[in-house]
């Protein structure tokens, strides 16, 4: 046990199961609500007819902007921020998608309430002192975690780079986790979400930030995505292997709350920022070389992650067992059809000098890093993947 101060930050209600999104309703009359903003996404707009209907049939009146693309920048933010203000007010803000359209929601939340302007927000020109709309976020993804964390992330082409707004006062007041909503989810989004979902888990029981909580949380999430994620990604329609991957996913943004993530996420950034990589799969891509980095000083912890994983690491000893974990990463990429390499992807060698300074500039997440990373070690890392 790890005895750093910490704090568990959680959702103030969190109903999970499959069919619990029927419960939206009631959820919404808990918080007196009646007008209400969804913010969603087109590819799951389908899913938000029901629970549209049922809020109607309870007398409240529902707004919804189903435009958020993935992985949002500002004008899309701004644009979306427009649409809403032009429908009126509201009490009660629900985002209904992955990550993208969960980070809208949330920070929508707050702007609305207190009439901020996102550009001063992001250059921490005001601070976030209040909480915002009432919020309750429903992931159809089972990766970022976005519904259990305090962060918001938002991409500002000009600087290309994505930034993360994160206060405590971004963590969602209620979060509905209904496997029924992934069933849809493609099979490659399926195997980058869920890895970007299992690397929350593991850079959090490593970082220098880690505690008692997730210490606890993370090895359930490596479990459970560990047990579910191929079955997932080869079967969509499995619910039990989708309801293991949302709660895997969840547990995992319980860790970046009170831990943090590490250098996988700081070295995938300006893949985001700059070259458009989707966010899970730059995690992906990137874990398995960042962790046989960490592995050096890590090695107890990598052993319990390998048992996690219900690895046959039995007889090992701790050393075997870590680098039987970090193989295992590599054997889980190429199962689930992840690139080994980000030269298939477009990168180039004159790209490292850009990559090795924009994940330097990631100093939030690189001083959580176990293991002290420098410049030549990022080159070296990004070199081997091209
Ligand atoms: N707030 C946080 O704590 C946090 C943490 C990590 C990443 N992020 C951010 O989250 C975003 C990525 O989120 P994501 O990985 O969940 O992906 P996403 O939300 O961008 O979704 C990926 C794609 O899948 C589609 N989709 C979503 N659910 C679907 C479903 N059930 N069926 C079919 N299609 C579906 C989306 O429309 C999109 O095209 C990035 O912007 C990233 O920076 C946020
Ligand atoms: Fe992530």
């Amino acid at each position: 046990m790890t005895s750093t101060p910490s704090i568990l930050l959680n959702p103030g209600r969190v109903l999970a199961g499959a069919g619990s999104l029927s419960q939206l309703t009631e959820l919404a009359s808990y918080f007196q609500a009646r007008r209400v903003l969804i913010i969603t996404t087109k590819s799951v707009a389908a899913l938000v007819d029901a629970p549209r209907r049922s809020l109607e049939a309870a007398g409240l009146s529902v707004t919804v902007i189903a435009n958020t693309p993935p992985e949002p920048e500002v004008a899309d933010v701004q644009a979306i921020e427009a649409q809403a203000r032009a429908a009126g007010s509201f009490d009660l803000v629900v985002g209904i998608g992955g990550g993208s359209a969960m980070d809208v929601a949330k920070i929508m939340a707050v702007l609305l309430a207190h009439n901020m302007d996102l550009r001063d927000v992001l250059s921490k020109k005001v601070e976030i002192t209040a909480r915002g709309l009432p919020n309750i976020m429903v992931p159809t993804t089972s990766g970022t975690g976005a519904e259990a964390t305090p962060n918001s992330i938002i991409l500002v082409p000009e600087d290309e780079l994505k930034i993360g707004i994160v206060s405590p006062r971004l963590l969602p007041d209620a979060v509905i986790l209904d496997p029924l909503l992934t069933l849809s989810l493609p099979p490659d989004v399926t195997a980058s979400t869920g890895m970007d979902a299992l690397t929350h888990a593991i850079e959090c029981y490593c970082s220098k930030k880690g505690n008692v909580f997730s210490d606890l949380y993370a090895l359930e999430a490596i479990r459970l995505i560990a047990l579910s994620i191929r079955l997932a990604v080869q079967d969509g329609s499995n619910i039990a292997a989708r309801a293991d991957m949302l709660m895997g996913a969840y547990w995992g943004g319980v860790c970046i709350a009170t831990s943090s993530t590490t250098a996988v996420h700081a070295l995938a950034y300006p893949l985001g920022g700059k070259y458009r990589m989707a966010h899970g799969l730059s995690n992906a891509i990137l874990l398995p070389s960042v962790m046989a980095f960490n592995q050096v000083g890590c090695e107890v912890r990598f052993a319990a992650m390998a048992r996690a994983m219900a690895l046959p690491v039995g007889d090992l000893d701790d050393h075997a067992a870590a680098a039987a974990f970090v193989q295992a990463l590599h054997q889980l990429n190429t199962d689930l059809g992840i690139p080994d390499n980000l030269k298939s992807l477009g990168i180039q060698a004159s790209d490292l000098d850009g990559l090795v300074d924009g994940a330097s500039k990631v100093t939030r997440l690189l001083d959580n890093n176990p293991r002290s990373m420098t410049r030549d070690d990022m080159r070296q890392i990004y070199a081997a993947l091209i």
